[in-house]
C-alpha cells in the first residue's frame, strides 16, 4: 500500500477509544504503522477524536495533508532535515518534541567519544543504577533541605564518610559540604582560610590588607580563586627535574600574610602527588622557630579518592594535624557522575561562623555553605550510592586496576625508545606521562602526535609544564574506570601506526599547541 493510499483510506475505529487500540497499523510494515499509529495519535487532538460513543462508526476522512505533515514529525528524512536548528534569534515556533530531540541529539554526535577521551579525570562511565537515580533526582534541589530532606540526610551522611575516610579526629561531627565540583570546593576552602587569617591579624590588631597562598603547579581554580577573592598567589615554579613543589621552596615563599599552603594530592599536570607530609613538618619547624602557624589545604580533587584506597601509608590527610581541610572531585576518581565535589574541614573552628548561611531544615535549620543557590540533587544521591555499592573492598579493587592500566602503558611507552617517562604510573593518579627522548628526532612533535591520534577519536593531551619549564612539552593518559586494558591496547595500536605514519609521512611543518587541539587544564 503506498503513502498516498494510506492517507487517502478511509479508516474505521472498531472497538477502541484511544490510539493504541486503533486499527491502523493494516499489515504495514512496522516503521509505517508506527508512523501512522503517531499520527493517528496527533488526530485524536483534533477533529477525528475517538469518543465512546463512535464505537464501530464511520468517521470522516483526515486530510492528506494532516497525516503527511505529521508522518514528517516522527522521522529522520523529513522536512525538519531541510532547515537548519536555530543559533541566533529565539525560535517564534514550536517543534514537535521527537522531531526537536533527535535533532538535537544528533548535533551531540559532534560531541567527541568521552570514553576516548584521556585527558580527562571526570566520569565517563556510570552504572545503570547510577542512571536510574540520576533520573529519579531530576526534581531534587540540594538547597531545598526542607522540602528533600532526605538528600540531605545523604549529603550528611558522604560528608561524615568522607571524614571518616581521611582520617578525620572527629568524623561523626565533621564540618563539609557538597559541591559542583572542586573548583567550587577549592574556593570554600579558599575562602574558610582567608576568613580565618583576616580574623587572627585583625584580633591581633595587624593589617589583613595582603593575603597570599603558597602552592606547586595548580590547576585553574586556584588561579581564579586568587583573582576573584584578591589573594596574591605565590605558586613554586618548576625548576628542572622537579616538577612540584618542595618543603623548602614552600619556606621561602611564607610569611605573616600567608594564608595556607595548598598542595595537591594529584597534580594536574604529571599526576604526581606533592609531597605534603613534608611539607607539613617544614611548616612545623616554621612555627617552632618564627611562631607563624600556616594551615594546609590539600587539593585532592583527583587522589582524595584514590590514595586512601591503593597508597594508605601516605599521611596526607587529617592525621596531619596540619591539614585543616581538604577539596576533592565525587566526579573524578569518586566514580559519581558529573556535578559532585566535597569540601571538607578538620574541625568546625576551621569554617568560620560567618561563612555560613542558615537554610531551612524540618523546621529547623541547617548550615550551608556554597556559592551557588540551586543546584541538582543526583550528583550527590549517585555518590552516596557509590559508597555504600562499593565501599572501601570495591574502590580499592577499581582504583587498583585504573592504576595497573596506566603502569602498563607507561612500560610500553618506555619500550618504544621515542619516549621518557615524566610519572610512570607508580604512586599517584592513575596514568602515565611522558616527554619525547632527548636528543632524538623521531620526525614528529607531541602536538603532532596528539593530533594523529584524534583521528581515531583518541584524545591524548599535550601541553606545555608551567613556569619555569614551558620548554618540557608532555603528554598525559590518565587512566579512569572504563579505560580497561583493552582499550588501552588498542590506544597503543594507533599509537604505533601514528608513528609508522609519520615515519612514511615525515611532517615538514609541525603543528602548535593551538593546532593540535590547544589543551588547557581549565
Ligand atoms: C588538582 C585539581 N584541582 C581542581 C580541579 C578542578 O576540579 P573540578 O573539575 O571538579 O572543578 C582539577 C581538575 O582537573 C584538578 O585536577
Amino acid at each position: 500500500m503506498s503513502w498516498s493510499e494510506v492517507a487517502s483510506r478511509e479508516f474505521s475505529v472498531g472497538d477502541g477509544t484511544n490510539e493504541a487500540e486503533c486499527p491502523l497499523n493494516w499489515g504495514l510494515p512496522t516503521p509505517l504503522a508506527g508512523r501512522l499509529q503517531f499520527a493517528a495519535s496527533r488526530a485524536t487532538c483534533g477533529p477525528f477524536h475517538l469518543s465512546p460513543d463512535s464505537k464501530g462508526k464511520r468517521l470522516p476522512v483526515p486530510p492528506k495533508e494532516l497525516f503527511l505533515s505529521n508522518l514528517d514529525d516522527q522521522v529522520s528524512g523529513s522536512s525538519f532535515l531541510s532547515h537548519p536548528l536555530p543559533r541566533h534569534r529565539f525560535p517564534a515556533s514550536e517543534t514537535d518534541p521527537t522531531a526537536a530531540y533527535q535533532l538535537v541529539h544528533d548535533e551531540l554526535l559532534l560531541d567527541g567519544n568521552s570514553r576516548q577521551n584521556l585527558a580527562t579525570f571526570c566520569q565517563t562511565w556510570v552504572e545503570p543504577g547510577i542512571r536510574k537515580l540520576m533520573d529519579e533526582c531530576i526534581d531534587k534541589n540540594m538547597i531545598d533541605k526542607d522540602e528533600y530532606p532526605q538528600t540531605a540526610e545523604i549529603e550528611a551522611r558522604c560528608v561524615r564518610m568522607l571524614a571518616d575516610l581521611w582520617n578525620s579526629p572527629d568524623a561523626s561531627n565533621a564540618q563539609g559540604c557538597s559541591t559542583t565540583g572542586s573548583s567550587e570546593a577549592a574556593m570554600l576552602g579558599g575562602l574558610a582560610m582567608k576568613t580565618r587569617w583576616q580574623k587572627k591579624r585583625e584580633h591581633a590588631g595587624k593589617s589583613a590588607a595582603r593575603p597570599n597562598l603558597v602552592c606547586g603547579p595548580v590547576q585553574i581554580c586556584w588561579h581564579k580563586f586568587a583573582r576573584y577573592f584578591e589573594v596574591e598567589l605565590r605558586e613554586i615554579p618548576c625548576e628542572g627535574a622537579r616538577l612540584r613543589m618542595s618543603p623548602e621552596e614552600v619556606l621561602r615563599r611564607c610569611d605573616e600574610n600567608t594564608i595556607g599552603v595548598v598542595p595537591t594530592l594529584g597534580v594536574t599536570h604529571t599526576l604526581q602527588y606533592e609531597p605534603i607530609q613534608q611539607v607539613a613538618l617544614a611548616l612545623d619547624d616554621l612555627e617552632e622557630e618564627l611562631g607563624l602557624d600556616i594551615p594546609i589545604h590539600v587539593d585532592a580533587a583527583s587522589g582524595g579518592f584514590t590514595a586512601p584506597f591503593i597508597h594508605p601509608s601516605i599521611p596526607w590527610d587529617f592525621r596531619l594535624s596540619r591539614v585543616k581541610s581538604i577539596n576533592a572531585s565525587g566526579h573524578k576518581y569518586g566514580l559519581a557522575p558529573l556535578g559532585c565535589g566535597w569540601a571538607i574541614w578538620r574541625e568546625k573552628e576551621g569554617l568560620p561562623d560567618d561563612l555560613v548561611f542558615r537554610v531551612k531544615y524540618l523546621g529547623g535549620s541547617m548550615p550551608t555553605f556554597a556559592l551557588n543557590f540551586s543546584r541538582p540533587g543526583g550528583p550527590v544521591v549517585a555518590q552516596y550510592y557509590n559508597f555504600v555499592r562499593l565501599g572501601r573492598e570495591g574502590y580499592a579493587k577499581i582504583t587498583q586496576g585504573c592504576a595497573e592500566v596506566g603502569q602498563w602503558f607507561a612500560d610500553q611507552i618506555k619500550r618504544l625508545g621515542l619516549f621518557d617517562l615524566i610519572y610512570d604510573g607508580n604512586g599517584g593518579i592513575p596514568g602515565c606521562t611522558w616527554t619525547l627522548k632527548r636528543g632524538v628526532n623521531p620526525g614528529f612533535t607531541l602536538y603532532d602526535l596528539a593530533d594523529r591520534l584524534r583521528v581515531k577519536g583518541w584524545q591524548v593531551p599535550a601541553y606545555p609544564m608551567p613556569a619555569n619549564r614551558t620548554d618540557l612539552v608532555v603528554q598525559r593518559m590518565v587512566t579512569r574506570l572504563g579505560v580497561t586494558r583493552d582499550l588501552a591496547g588498542l590506544l597503543l595500536e594507533d599509537l604505533h601506526k601514528a608513528i609508522q605514519h609519520f615515519k612514511t609521512n615525515p611532517t615538514t611543518r609541525h603543528l602548535s599547541r593551538q593546532n593540535a587541539g590547544g589543551y588547557h587544564h581549565g
